[in-house]
């Protein structure tokens, strides 16, 4: 495990669900045991850290992000010993562990919700935000839009409303009221000194509710955020903060501050931009996208992601943008929810290996550390059928056994389905078949990861496009300490022959990953014929 402070500046991170992943007691659920005993397996994938999906009692009215406790495990995922071991295990093998910390909202469970809505003089009344009228903070926008008409819902025994940015079930946390803002710093010191790397904190522009705003991102949100990162840099220096706010750039610009808030901030809007690069065969959304994105203090890092347990969000796209998506991506109504696309990559990318692995070198190449989806990396499939996202979420497969290698529970005590649909199912997706086979997409990533081990470019590097003659292929410079990378993506379904501008002096390249059919070099122009959606990474 490297030891510097900013090892996060060049990681690879994984997203895990716990449930999915691995069943040791026959319940039909994952479990921290059965994450423990497949630790191995990120140790020969490469990647650096694990993301741990909300792992705390809850009803699970949306899949943990509704937390009923936030100092123990589910019961169905075992212990906090059993969390333990399996924090102990992962960083004797050098992998680190950051967990979900969900500031904005609790469950309704949660025994301060219980509380609150016995009498308005309760105690704990005033831990949640409530109003005598649903007209407070009007034109504030509905997240969970397929579901929620309002962010007011009525407590018929108190007959006042509360206010909630996602499900009626996870009324939002009053951060006016202090004794909520110390509430959630002992979340974060119990976890921290329990040995976590650090949090992805979860839905951090909706903090605080301000009259005639949009309630999110206020002066007041990035007040208590800098109060969470001081007691990090004061008290456990080396753990991060990831920052999940589904915003513009140059809001979550603000995020980061003066290198003083959060380590780092997942960049949603290039994630859509790169599917439709590949759809349009043509790089221009992502160097807008790009041109716009401002430059952040050098300890911070963006974070790279092409799916995770969620819909494929278009927020951060036009209307325009959104309808060509959704019928590019989401032909069929069912594969839509809220305003995204429920869907996993593999299926979104037709099963090709060539798209696949281009988003990848995408992924892989751009400025930011990227996080990888658990089961992408084998090109595991989706289950549109299943209720809300549930369907980009089920069991791993681990071989093509009755219940995947995921459990030994009958099939019909999975906590879901096994993807069962002919190109997706254990027997054609599974990785014991992934790892045996040396050309497998598993192989392919794994391969992507060591090259950004051995260096440093890909984490740290400055990023400015390529001069080149055609947007058809997404090329790019990364820069650090004299080594330069060149990142060359034919977005096409056909061969791209193209020149590209070399800076001078210029050593001659070395093939890192990927392949040219041609590559030839006059003075300071480089040439390279690309096959249809082949990517190459070059180093000079
Ligand atoms: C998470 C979602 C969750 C929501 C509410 C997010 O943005 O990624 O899965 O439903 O926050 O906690």
């Amino acid at each position: 495990m490297s030891g510097s402070p900013l090892w996060y500046k060049n990681a690879v991170f994984y997203q895990v669900y716990v449930r999915a992943f691995c069943d040791s007691n026959r319940d039909g659920h994952g479990d921290f045991p059965g994450l423990t005993s497949k630790l191995d397996y990120f140790a020969e994938l490469g990647v650096d850290c694990l993301w741990i999906m909300p792992m705390y009692p809850s009803p699970l009215n949306d899949d943990g992000y509704d937390i009923a406790d936030y100092y123990d495990i589910h019961p169905d995922y075992g212990t906090l010993d059993d969390f333990k071991t399996f924090l102990h295990e992962a960083h004797r093998r050098g992998l680190r562990v950051i967990t979900d910390l969900v500031l904005n909202h609790t469950s309704d469970q949660h025994p301060w919700f219980q509380q609150a809505r016995k009498s308005k003089d309760n105690p704990y009344r005033d831990y949640y935000v409530w109003s005598d009228s649903d007209q407070k903070y009007q034109g504030v926008r509905i997240i969970f839009l397929d579901v929620e008409k309002s962010n007011w819902s009525f407590d018929e025994t108190t007959g006042q409303y509360y206010w909630h940015r996602f499900y009626a079930s996870q009324p939002d946390l009053n951060y006016d009221n202090p004794a909520v803002r110390e509430e959630m710093k002992n979340v974060v010191r119990f976890w921290l000194d329990l040995g976590v790397d650090g949090f992805r904190a979860d839905a951090v522009p909706y903090l605080f509710e301000r009259e005639g705003t949009s309630c999110e991102n206020l002066p007041e949100t990035h007040a208590y955020l800098k109060e969470l990162r001081a007691l990090i840099d004061h008290r456990y220096p080396g753990r991060v903060l990831l920052c999940e706010a589904n915003m513009w750039p140059e809001d979550v610009r603000a995020y980061f501050g003066e290198g003083d808030e959060f380590h780092m901030g997942f960049h949603f809007p290039i994630m859509p931009r790169i599917f439709m690069a590949i759809k349009k065969g043509d790089a221009a959304d992502m160097i807008d996208i790009l041109n716009r994105t401002p430059e952040i203090p050098e300890t911070c890092q963006w974070v790279t992601f092409l799916r995770n347990h969620d819909e494929l969000t278009l927020e951060m796209v036009t209307e325009e943008e959104r309808q060509w998506m959704w019928e590019q991506y989401a032909p069929e109504p069912r594969m839509r929810l809220n305003l995204g696309i429920r869907r996993r990559l593999a299926p979104l990318l037709d099963n090709d290996r060539r798209k696949i692995e281009l988003a990848n070198s995408l992924l892989f190449t751009l400025p930011g550390s990227p996080i990888l989806y658990y089961g992408d990396e084998i090109g595991m499939g989706d289950n549109i059928w299943l209720p809300d996202r549930n369907g980009v979420r089920t069991p791993m497969q681990w071989d093509d056994g009755p219940a995947a290698g995921f459990s030994t529970a009958p099939p019909d005590r999975l906590y879901a389905p096994i993807i069962d649909s002919p190109a997706y199912n254990p027997a054609r997706v599974n990785v014991a078949a992934a790892r045996s086979d040396p050309a497998s997409l598993f192989h392919t990533i794994r391969r992507m990861i060591a090259a950004r081990k051995q260096h440093n470019v890909f984490g740290w590097g400055a990023f400015s496009w390529a001069d080149c003659d055609t947007t058809a292929v997404a090329a790019f410079w990364r820069e650090h300490e004299g080594a330069r990378l060149l990142s060359l993506n034919n977005l096409r379904d056909e061969t791209q022959t193209i020149t590209v501008k070399l800076p001078l002096p210029s050593r001659a390249p070395k093939t890192l990953l990927g392949q040219a059919e041609q590559l030839s070099r006059t003075g300071n122009h480089l040439r390279v014929r690309l096959a249809p959606l082949q990517f190459i990474w070059l180093l000079f």
